[in-house]
């Protein structure tokens, strides 16, 4: 018997408006292997003259919608392992296909927490296995968040570990902070730093604490109690912006001693970020994130106020600056922090929301539509970007990369629902409100494996 070479299906997707960081302009790109094999610009509208270019492949017609590169997430929560009531890698892994996302880094506050490079490991090949998403586990700054032994970094290997973070936290210890940061300078490895001054944040917690319990007494004071709890929050709020700004700056200059490639995770004040701004331009490698909620909500109103979070809703002037830094290149990339949680545990004043499935929507939205960044500019900060941050050959549409691909509808409004959501965490900041965006598929690795 004639033994039949297996050839693997070729697809074209066809009828496609092609957006990378340096693309925008009609076409169709045909995937074999689970890579980019060719992108082809022009008019291929018509299903005969697609399949001219591939007689061969199976075809998929994008019915005139955007084909961009996969999104790459910096930051995301799948509480694995420990608090899967949360969130669990099937969950998680669905929420970022269905959010458009080819790659994900995970932050290592989980039970336990991810201090070896055997648990990242371990991490990264189950959620791997999968075939959703390309996944880098973050390891901690000190063993187990005790904000002192770093003897856990010696030797860490920035291709299995290209990020290490104390996320969820700051280390308190400036001495301790620059021991990490000379091992990640000497590894190559990136500090990513979540810059909140540990003593402020404490002197903020009895603020947040007392706004909870007004919140959970409720009831006959009506006005007067709303409004104590607005400014308790404020008052909390207020602390949290001091920790932001001084914790950015000491890490900044903690890095710049030590040499170390530092990214700083969640800037949400304009004050951060005009730190990362002055960094940059006296020539130092350091990196920015800015999220979703924080370029498109504010504090200013009750309910932007209310929603618990960290770093907290900040102010109109705040949001600007960042889409400022968004635009100017002081802020590299959209992340996410994706932090979801259980119902009773947001009730009881856990902060963060999911953001995987909103965080295309809202760039577009906020970015793309009323801050006239070309959608270019956002591909180029949600894929382009944190690619080159990451070391990663992808983020863009072209040939012998790997085929990660997300199609969307760039002018598709859609109410946010977190219950519809394929998340565990159904708290989202954006409940309600109206986005213009909507992905409708998603390839990883050539394999459809997200259609909405
Ligand atoms: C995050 C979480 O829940 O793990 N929460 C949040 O409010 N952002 C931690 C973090 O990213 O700081
Ligand atoms: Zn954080």
């Amino acid at each position: 018997m004639a033994v039949e070479k297996k050839t693997e299906k070729k697809t074209l997707i066809f009828n496609a408006h092609l957006v990378d960081k340096q693309t925008d302009a009609d076409g169709a790109i045909l995937i074999s292997g689970g890579l980019i094999e060719a992108v082809f610009l022009g008019d291929y509208t018509a299903e005969e003259k697609a399949r001219a270019l591939a007689p061969d492949a199976e075809l998929f017609n994008a019915e005139g919608r955007t084909l961009m590169p996969s999104f790459i997430d910096m930051h995301v929560h799948f509480r694995y392992p420990g608090q899967t009531q949360k969130e669990d890698l099937d969950t998680g892994l669905a929420s970022a296909a269905a959010g458009g996302f080819g790659t994900v880094v995970l932050m290592p506050n989980t039970l336990p927490v991810v201090s070896s490079a055997q648990l990242a490991a371990q991490i990264k090949a189950e959620a791997e296995s999968r075939g959703l998403c390309e996944v880098f586990q973050t390891m901690s700054l000190t063993r187990d968040f005790s904000g002192k032994d770093t003897t856990h970094l010696d030797d860490i290997d920035s291709e299995k570990i290209p990020v290490i973070t104390e996320d969820g936290r700051d280390v308190a210890s400036a001495a301790v902070m620059r021991e990490a940061m000379e091992k990640a300078a000497q590894n190559g490895v990136i500090v990513s730093c979540h810059s909140e001054d540990v003593a402020l944040a404490q002197a903020a917690k009895p603020y947040r604490a007392e706004a909870l319990a007004l919140r959970k007494r409720g009831g006959a004071e009506g006005a007067e109690i709303e409004e104590k709890i607005d400014e308790n929050l404020r008052q909390a709020n207020a602390l949290l912006a001091l920790a932001e700004d001084t914790a950015t700056e000491r890490n900044i200059e903690i890095a710049r001693s030590a040499g170390c490639r530092v990214h700083i995770a969640h800037c949400s004040t304009a004050r951060s970020i005009d730190a990362v701004r002055r960094a940059k331009a006296e020539g130092m490698t350091v990196t920015a994130e800015v999220t979703p909620h924080h370029f498109a909500l504010t504090a200013d109103s009750r309910e932007g106020l209310r929603a618990i979070v960290n770093p907290p809703l900040r102010s109109e002037d705040d949001r600007r600056a960042l889409i400022e830094a968004l635009r100017d290149g002081t802020a590299d990339v959209i992340s996410t922090d994706h932090a979801p949680h259980t119902a009773a545990d947001k009730e009881s004043g856990s902060p963060g929301f999911v953001g995987l499935e909103t965080a295309f929507a809202a760039a577009n939205t906020v970015l793309v539509k009323e801050a006239c960044f070309s959608l270019s500019k956002v591909s180029a900060l949600m894929s382009a970007n944190p690619a080159e941050i990451l070391g990663l050959n992808k983020g863009l549409l072209r040939p012998s990369l790997r085929a990660d691909l997300v199609l969307v509808d760039e002018d598709e409004a859609w109410t946010v629902h977190g219950a519809d959501g394929k998340s565990k965490g159904k708290a989202t900041v954006f409940e309600g409100k109206t986005l213009t965006g909507k992905v409708h598929a998603t390839w990883f690795g050539g394999r459809l494996v997200f259609r909405g």
